[in-house]
């Protein structure tokens, strides 16, 4: 049976590194999903039939609760709620790992590693595990306003954060030296200190910011699931639990890095808490358009770049995008798409919606590719983006956002801003592009702006 099982579990290796693989295409990402939904699900049975179970039931209704809220949310939750799905299901992920190694600390799961060494993972596994499992609850709290999103701060905070995280050191190391066996009070102090300490990490951080925090979360579940591999002896946790703590932590560098802000100012900048003066008062005019004139403009273009931003999620407009994309390029315009790295409110989140609608990939141009474009390009249609396209953060120094990398699309002959007011974006911040001479605003949901485009668009091509 161990060489079946490890066999299995070779087997299962494969399936993840490859299924992984396949994620980097969105063409290829589907199928690499389910590649490695089967290795998992390979692993999972090789594991059952290979261990004494003592209370089936409890197994077997496990297996169903988990089975149906995963399948079910996955098919009912929209689109602009999966980070705080994704989010929920992490901290799940970084509460079963931290479990595991309490289950281990107290004798109740055959531990692979004993003695001092078995014990220190062990509690490294449930400080990182019950942070992941209390930070990513706020998280989802904050995404699903069930809490404020605002950063929630007061005097003293790191200290006192600085001081939690320093007493659970302290505690573990005691733990080690001591035996946990003798010391029931200490540890339970222990693992419910690194619950609080996920608390007190992530309430000062604001709403805007989750999703790199979820990303980091994700990165300690990886890395807590890693650990409980190690105290069980089994290979393919270590192997799964490596892969979400290197890739969630590549993820969180490259969602820093396109919003040009370092990881430390995200986790203890409290970005997005109401400051006075955040945003300066502009003067200019800002000129407002109707369906009709958009429609003439874009009949005569002879390139169209659409960037579309966290508008077009909220507003559900990526059937009406394509529609226009469609009835353009009947027209002989040619239509690209311009895609921000942090567009939306997580990564990837304009490709997903484009993707569900059919948008041919090769349409999607990252900003590098798409900046150089925008000189030669008739007109911009702005969909709900708001700060992805804020030229302050390329030329004011005292812009929140400056150095902020954006699509450029103020160097376009026109830009037409689709959204519902003049209120700003995620950042908080107002955007000078909106008063820009070139720039018009075609104010409204961007559904409904769309579907009057549409419209409008079928009288000028009769
Ligand atoms: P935002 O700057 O947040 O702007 C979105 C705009 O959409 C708003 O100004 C809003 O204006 C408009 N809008 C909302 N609902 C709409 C509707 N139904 N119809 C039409 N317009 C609507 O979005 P963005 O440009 O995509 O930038 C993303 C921001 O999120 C960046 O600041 C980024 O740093 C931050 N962020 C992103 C990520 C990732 S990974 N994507 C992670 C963390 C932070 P109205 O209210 O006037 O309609």
């Amino acid at each position: 049976m161990t060489i079946v099982r490890a066999l299995v579990y070779l087997i299962t290796t494969v399936f993840f590194v490859y299924g992984v693989m396949r994620l980097r295409q969105p063409a290829t990402a589907r199928s690499g999903n389910s590649l490695a939904a089967v290795g998992m699900f390979l692993a999972l049975i090789v594991t059952l039939v290979g261990v004494s179970i003592h209370h089936p039931l409890i197994l077997i209704i496990g297996i169903l609760v988990g089975g149906v809220v995963g399948a079910s949310s996955a098919r009912l939750v929209p689109m602009t709620a999966m980070p705080q799905m994704v989010a929920l299901f992490n901290g799940m992920g970084g509460g079963a790992a931290a479990l595991v190694a309490c289950g281990d600390v107290l004798r109740l799961v055959p531990s692979a590693r004993t003695g001092p060494a078995g014990l220190a993972i062990a509690l490294i596994d449930i400080l990182i595990g019950a942070v992941s499992f209390s930070g990513s609850i706020i998280a989802f709290a904050k995404l699903n306003e069930w809490m404020t999103g605002r950063p929630i701060t007061y005097r003293g905070q790191r200290t006192v954060n600085g001081v939690v995280f320093g007493l659970l050191i302290v505690g573990g190391v005691y733990l080690v030296v001591s035996g946990a066996a003798g010391q029931a009070g200490i540890f339970v102090a222990y693992a419910l200190g690194a619950v609080a300490l996920g608390v007190l990490g992530v309430v000062p951080i604001g709403g805007g910011d989750m999703p790199v925090i979820i990303s980091l979360l994700n990165s300690f579940t990886g890395l807590s699931v890693a650990a409980t591999g190690f105290l069980l002896g089994n290979d393919v946790l270590i192997v799964a639990g490596t892969f979400v703590g290197a890739s969630g932590a590549i993820l969180t560098q490259l969602m820093s890095r396109a919003m040009n802000r370092p990881l430390g100012n995200i986790v203890f900048g409290a970005f997005g808490k109401l400051q006075t003066g955040a945003g300066e008062a502009r003067e200019g005019t800002v000129q407002q358009t109707s369906p009709e004139d958009v429609a003439i403009l874009l009949s005569y273009a002879n390139r169209v770049v659409i960037v579309p931003g966290y508008g077009l999620a909220v507003a559900r407009a990526q059937q009406e995008v394509k529609e226009l994309m469609t009835k353009l390029e009947a027209k002989g315009v040619d239509v690209m798409f311009g895609i921000h790295p942090v567009a939306g409110r997580m990564p990837g989140h304009m490709n997903v919606l484009l993707a569900e609608v059919d948008v041919p990939y090769q349409k999607l141009y990252d900003m590098e590719a798409i900046n150089s474009e925008f000189p030669r390009t008739d007109v911009v249609l702005v969909v709900g983006a708001n700060d992805v396209t804020n030229p302050d953060a390329r030329n004011n120094p005292n812009s929140p956002i400056y150095g902020m990398p954006i699509l450029n699309v103020d160097q376009a002959q026109r830009v037409i801003v689709l959204k519902r007011s003049m209120n700003p974006g995620f950042a908080g911040i107002d955007n000078p592009l909106y008063v820009h001479p070139k720039c018009q605003m075609l104010f409204g949901d961007a559904r409904q702006s769309l579907g009057l485009l549409l419209q409008a668009l079928s009288e000028v091509v009769a």
